[in-house]
């Protein structure tokens, strides 16, 4: 990859206002995320993160402002959003049109090359968090946008995801933000942290 697409992965927010209905969600937010930096944006339940980084993904257009972002973005979520129909290596390579060889290489990465034939029902809510970040990867985004991505797992599984999460984003130089309530992932991801709060809320640099 050329240093000037590696250059374009960086993230531009200016956000004047995004309001439902007579509700002020988020007010003025300007954040630059530069190529292949980790940022983490936390704060309470309800202040308006998910809605943040679905401005940010491109998903909501109806707001205040601007927002500039690479074209190529995969989106890691709480609940693993594997289709059930298909087999884990087919859930890496119908959707996101990776090949077979390139499938089978992050499978392996992810520690699950064995399981490729399985179906997700027949794996653990870990190893589909790892099929789901697998599949994040695959399709060699610009820039990863993830949504409370370690919720509902034990303390072990999520500082296995979030080590393994870390070493797939350094090796990729993919450009990252996470929204958590949990400090602690913030930390794992050795991201900049960034707080969301008030109403309409803003962002505030460092821990609160
Ligand atoms: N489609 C919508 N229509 C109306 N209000 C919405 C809509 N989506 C979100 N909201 C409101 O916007 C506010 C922010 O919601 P958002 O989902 O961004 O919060 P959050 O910080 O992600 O919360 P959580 O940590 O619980 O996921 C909430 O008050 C919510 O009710
Ligand atoms: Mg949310």
């Amino acid at each position: 990859m050329s240093d000037s697409a590696f250059g374009d992965r960086a993230v531009h927010i200016r956000i004047d206002g995004k309001r439902f209905g007579d509700t002020a969600v988020l007010g003025s937010i300007a954040l630059d995320v530069a190529s292949g930096r980790t940022v983490a944006i936390t704060g309470p339940s309800g202040i308006g993160k998910s809605t943040l980084l679905r401005i940010v993904s491109g998903l909501d257009h109806d707001f205040e402002g601007e927002v500039r972002a690479p074209a190529r973005i995969s989106p890691v979520f709480q609940e693993p959003t594997l289709l059930p129909w298909l087999t884990a290596l087919d859930n890496l390579t119908v959707v996101t049109g990776a090949g077979t060889e390139e499938a089978e290489r992050v499978m392996q990465t992810v520690g699950l090359e064995n399981k490729q034939a399985h179906y997700p029902h027949q794996l653990s809510l870990g190893q589909q968090r790892r099929l789901s970040l697998a599949r994040a990867f695959v399709s060699n985004p610009e820039l990863l946008v993830m949504d409370e991505p370690f919720a509902s797992l034990d303390e072990q599984k999520a500082d296995e995801i979030m080590a393994l999460t870390r070493r797939l984003i350094e090796d990729s130089g993919v450009t990252a933000i996470l929204v958590t309530h949990a400090l602690a992932e913030a930390r794992a991801l050795g991201a900049e942290t960034f707080h969301l709060s008030g109403q309409p809320a803003t962002l505030t640099k460092g821990i609160v």
